[in-house]
Formats: structure tokens, C-alpha cells, sequence
């Protein structure tokens, strides 16, 4: 016998009840991150609002652009132990940061130019951060000074990214910029002895800010809001370089410096009395020494593969370098973490936070603030659940409990 349905006449209260009366948003860019799941949907939604010369250079590479995709397969090769039968209605993702908690084991790295991917600029993100109370870190190449910053986003906690200078007098003079603006601690990026050759930026002949061409007109006509945006909000340049246009690859030539070395480190302890993060960091043996020397904490970073090409993702080193140093300083990690899961995987392995980069560029390219918000709800959401699915209810359990690095 065929089993049937009995009809009614149609129930128009149910009917209506199951209607979702909110209008949708009439902003596409706003639309868009709402229905965001995952970052790569925001870097799609990005890919849509900035002119293809400021896309690449956030998202290009050095050289070959090998070592990227490489330490994205490296993180997510990773696959996390797990326990099962503990109560998991209450996990807290906390972690304590030089001594004050923060909501997340995320912090916001240094990225040059915010402003070139969005007129908001670095305020903004570093706005997100502070209602997430999550650290933000400004680039010595940011396009708003520390001060600048420090007025912006009084509440946010901010940590200093320095170069070693060419001349120590220039890093002295930022440091003293920091410091009187409140800054918590520095991060000495210590992967730039020279610039990384980034292919992408030298064909699209990338300068900040951007020169006036022929083509620009293209451009413009392709990505009019954003090029309105450049031209109707405050000048773009480097705060800290004001009144340089030459191209990238020149500016890093002037500031970084090939001579540095260890001594740096030992100067930089005597000029700077707050917690010092070194970041760059590619070796065990490296780390060790960082150790000895007394430094707070190490970023094992490969500058998302935008200075060396093929280095080793600094996931396969993260385990040794935990066992070797992290009982003297914080070590965190940094390099192509796009999700949840991928931070979840560093801190199973022992990092103490997440350094994140392109996964925010690509939020604030979609849609300014609102979209580092979603970013950071994005990877809330999945830190949690994977917390949860894998029965640890606070980051020691999900220390203790572990991950199996898959490429090993
Ligand atoms: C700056 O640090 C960059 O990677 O472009």
C-alpha cells in the first residue's frame, strides 16, 4: 500500500509564522561578508573591491611562490588528538599574554599599508582587535604613526614592529615613538637582511602610493570606490617614512639592514625596557640562542614565504622549538593561517598564539572593520567547535591533548 499524505486547507498563521520578514541588506560588500564562511569567501569578496595591484601584493609571495601553498598543506596536514566524555559545555579559548588575558590565542600581526587596502587603515583593525580584546601589532611600514594609532584606538593593546635600520639612530628615534605612545612591547623582525624578491610587485610596478599612469585610468574605472576612497580620505604615505615614493623593493633596500646580527638584539635590550619578540625565527638552534639571550618571545614566522621562498614551514619546526625554549619565553608562529582549525593546530602543537596576517588584510579588503570582525568570528567559531569536537576545554587541555604533524 502507497502511504499518503492527508491535506488540509493551507495553515496561513504557520504559513506566515515561517516568514523571515528582515529585508535583506541593499550593500553588496555588506551582503557579502554576512554570508561569509570562511576567509578564502572574504579574500573572494576582496579580490572583487581592490585593484589587482594591491590584491597581489597581499597576497603574492616571493619568488616561485612555493613556499606558501607549502605551509598551508604543512598546517593543514596536521590532524588533532582527541578525547572524548569530558564535559564541553563551557570552553574557554583564552590565553594569558605577558601577563593579561586575551579572548583568543590570536594576535594581529604587522602588515605594511593598511590603508592601501582600505581607507580605514590600520584604526580599524586594530579597533576589531581591542572589542575582540585581542592584541594588534603595527608595522614600523604602517600608513599611520604610533601616536597616530595610540589616539585612534586608546583601549587597544599594541605591540611595535621595528626593523633593525640601517642606521640605529632612525630605529632609536621609532622606538622613543613607541614608547611614549604606549606601547607594550616590540617585535623585532630579524627576516629581512634584504628584501624578498616579490615577482608580482615588480610587474605590477607597485609604489605607495600609487603613481598615476595611463592605465591607472583603467583602473579607476574598474575599481572606482576604492580609487574614490584614495582620493577623498587622508594622504597615503608611511607615517614613519613620510614623503617616499620610490618603489617597494627600493624603500626595503634603505631600511633593512644586512649587517644584522645578534649585537642588535643585545642594543635593542638596552634601549627598550618592555617584553622583546624576535621575529623571523627558523631554527631550533636560533631559537636557543634568543633563549639564552633573555628575549620574551619569538615569532617562528616565514614572513608568509615573502621573504625566503623555500624555507621550512615554521609548523614542522614548531615541536622541537616548544621543547627546546618554551619553558623560558612565549613561542608563537605565524605563516598562512587561514581558519579556526589552523590556529587549533598550532596551539595543539604547543604554540603559545596565532601571529595572523592575510587572513585579516583579506577582511579589511572586504569590507573595512566589518570585515576584521568577521574574520575574527570566523575563527572564533571554528577554534570553539574544534575545542569542543576534540573534548578540551581550555588551550592546556588542548596542549596536553596534542596533534600529529602529518608531513613528519
Ligand atoms: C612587509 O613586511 C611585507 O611583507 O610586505
Amino acid at each position: 500500500m502507497v502511504i499518503k499524505s492527508k491535506r488540509n486547507f493551507p495553515n496561513l498563521p504557520y504559513f506566515y509564522s515561517l516568514i523571515d520578514w528582515k529585508l535583506p541588506t541593499l550593500s553588496r560588500r555588506k551582503s557579502a561578508t554576512l554570508k561569509a564562511q570562511t576567509i578564502d569567501d572574504l579574500a573572494r569578496a576582496a579580490k572583487k573591491r581592490v585593484p589587482k595591484v594591491v590584491f597581489d601584493y597581499v597576497e603574492g609571495s616571493a619568488l616561485d611562490e612555493i613556499g606558501y601553498s607549502r605551509s598551508q598543506r604543512a598546517i593543514r596536514s596536521v590532524q588533532f588528538n582527541t578525547r572524548i566524555l569530558r564535559d564541553v559545555s563551557y570552553v574557554d579559548p583564552s590565553e594569558i599574554i605577558f601577563g593579561k588575558k586575551v579572548d583568543l590565542p590570536i594576535v594581529f600581526g604587522p602588515t605594511g599599508y593598511t590603508r592601501l587596502m582600505h581607507h580605514v587603515g590600520e584604526p580599524a583593525v586594530a579597533s576589531a582587535a581591542s572589542h575582540n580584546n585581542l592584541i594588534y601589532s603595527l608595522s614600523t611600514m604602517g600608513t599611520v604613526s604610533p601616536l597616530e594609532l595610540a589616539e585612534a584606538v586608546p583601549d587597544c593593546r599594541r605591540w611595535f614592529q621595528l626593523y633593525v635600520m640601517k642606521n640605529r639612530e632612525d630605529s632609536a628615534a621609532i622606538i622613543k615613538q613607541a614608547r611614549d605612545s604606549g606601547f607594550e612591547a616590540l617585535i623585532l623582525t630579524v627576516d629581512t637582511p634584504v628584501g624578498g624578491i616579490r615577482l608580482r610587485d615588480l610587474r605590477n610596478g607597485l609604489t605607495v602610493p600609487p603613481r598615476i599612469r595611463i592605465s591607472t585610468v583603467f583602473a579607476i574605472a574598474r575599481k572606482p570606490i576604492w580609487w574614490l576612497n584614495l582620493f577623498t580620505t587622508k594622504k597615503l604615505e608611511f607615517a614613519a617614512f613620510r614623503g617616499w615614493t620610490k618603489s617597494l623593493l627600493e624603500l626595503a633596500g634603505t631600511i633593512y639592514s644586512p649587517a644584522i646580527s645578534f649585537d642588535d638584539i643585545n642594543w635593542l635590550q638596552s634601549a627598550w625596557d618592555g617584553p622583546i619578540i624576535v621575529k623571523g625565527v627558523q631554527s631550533v638552534a636560533d631559537a636557543k640562542m634568543l633563549a639564552d639571550m633573555g628575549v620574551q618571545g619569538i615569532v617562528l614566522s616565514s614572513h608568509g614565504s615573502r621573504q625566503l621562498d623555500r624555507g621550512v614551514p615554521p609548523i614542522e619546526i614548531l615541536q622541537d622549538v616548544v621543547k627546546a625554549v618554551g619553558q623560558k619565553m612565549d613561542v608563537f608562529i605565524d605563516g598562512s593561517f587561514m581558519s579556526g582549525q589552523d590556529v587549533y593546530a598550532a596551539i595543539a602543537l604547543g604554540a603559545k598564539a596565532v601571529f595572523i596576517g592575510r587572513a585579516y588584510l583579506y577582511g579589511v579588503m572586504a569590507d573595512g572593520e566589518r570585515g576584521v570582525e568577521k574574520v575574527i568570528e570566523l575563527m572564533r567559531r571554528d577554534f570553539i567547535n574544534t575545542m569542543a569536537l576534540t573534548g578540551n576545554r581550555n588551550l592546556a587541555e588542548v596542549r596536553q591533548t596534542g596533534a600529529i604533524l602529518g608531513t613528519k
